[in-house]
C-alpha cells in the first residue's frame, strides 16, 4: 500500500491507471508533471498547466461507489486544511472543492472492471500555484490555486501523499459516517441552484442532502432529488 508513481507525461493519469490496474495493489497512486490529453467530468478537457497536480488512485472493490466522490471530496477538503493552515475548504455539489468561491480542485472517478475486481479509479487534479493572472489569461475565472489562497507553496508531492492517505482512510468508512461532515462542507445547502440537464435548465432551491449523496432540491411543485452524473448544478446567477 505504499505505491506512489512519478511520471513526467502521460495523456491522463486516470487512463494511466486503467491500462496498469491489474499489475498494481489497492491503494496505488500515478501523478504526472503533464498530461496531455487530462480529461473532466463529461468529456471536458482538463488543461494541466505547470502548477496543477494530476494525480490518480486506485481502489479495488472499494464500498459504495455511488458516493465515493463525495468521500474523495472530504479527503481533498481535510487534507487541504490540513496542510495550509487557515484555509477552509467547501464541496459545490457535487464534487468541485472550494475555497473563498472559487474551485481549487476537480474529481472524476471512474472504474473499470477486470473479472471479479471493480477498479476504481479516483482522479484528482489540484490548483497549486498558478496565479489569478495565470487564470484570467486562460479564461478559468472561477479557478483559484492553493498559493494565492494560502501565500503558501509546498511541494506537489506532499500534498499528494496526504490525499492519497485520507482517499484510502474515507474509501473505508461509510457515507453515514461522514455525512455530517459533508453537509457541513456543502456550499449549495440553502441557496438557489441552477441545474441542467442537456439543454433543459430548472431553478430551485438546494435544501439537503440524501444518504445516497443525491442533492435535494425544493421548488413550486415540491421536492426532487439530482443525481450526480446526469446534471450539472451551479448558482442561479454565477459559479456558485
Ligand atoms: C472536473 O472537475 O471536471 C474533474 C477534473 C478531474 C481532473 C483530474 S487531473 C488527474 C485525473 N486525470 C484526468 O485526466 N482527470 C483527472
Amino acid at each position: 500500500m505504499d505505491e506512489i508513481i512519478f511520471l513526467k507525461e502521460t495523456t491522463s493519469t486516470n487512463d494511466w491507471l486503467k491500462e496498469h490496474c491489474n499489475s498494481l495493489s489497492d491503494g496505488a497512486c500515478v501523478t504526472a508533471e503533464r498530461q496531455t490529453m487530462g480529461r473532466g467530468r463529461r468529456g471536458h478537457v482538463w488543461n494541466t498547466a505547470s502548477g496543477m497536480l494530476a494525480m490518480s488512485v486506485l481502489l479495488k472493490n472499494p464500498r459504495d461507489f455511488e458516493t465515493l466522490t463525495a468521500r474523495v471530496g472530504l479527503a481533498v477538503c481535510s487534507a487541504v486544511e490540513e496542510l495550509y493552515t487557515g484555509v477552509k475548504a467547501g464541496i459545490k455539489w457535487s464534487n468541485d472543492i472550494i475555497i473563498e468561491n472559487r474551485k481549487v480542485c476537480g474529481i472524476l472517478c471512474e472504474s473499470v472492471r477486470f473479472g471479479d475486481t471493480l477498479n476504481v479509479i479516483c482522479g484528482i487534479g489540484v490548483n497549486i500555484s498558478q496565479t489569478d493572472e495565470y487564470f484570467k489569461s486562460v479564461g478559468l475565472l472561477n479557478a483559484v490555486s492553493l498559493k494565492e489562497a494560502s501565500g503558501v507553496e509546498l511541494p506537489k508531492e506532499v500534498l499528494c501523499k496526504k490525499i492519497r492517505e485520507n482517499v484510502i482512510s474515507r474509501a473505508e468508512m461509510t457515507f453515514k459516517e461522514c455525512y455530517s461532515e459533508y453537509k457541513a462542507r456543502l456550499l449549495n445547502l440553502g441557496r438557489e441552484v441552477r441545474i441542467t440537464r442537456g439543454n433543459d435548465e430548472h431553478i430551485a432551491r438546494a435544501v439537503d442532502v440524501a444518504e445516497n449523496g443525491s442533492l435535494i432540491c425544493e421548488d413550486e411543485n415540491g421536492r426532487f432529488e439530482v443525481y450526480s452524473g446526469e446534471v450539472t448544478v451551479r448558482g442561479k446567477d454565477g459559479y456558485l
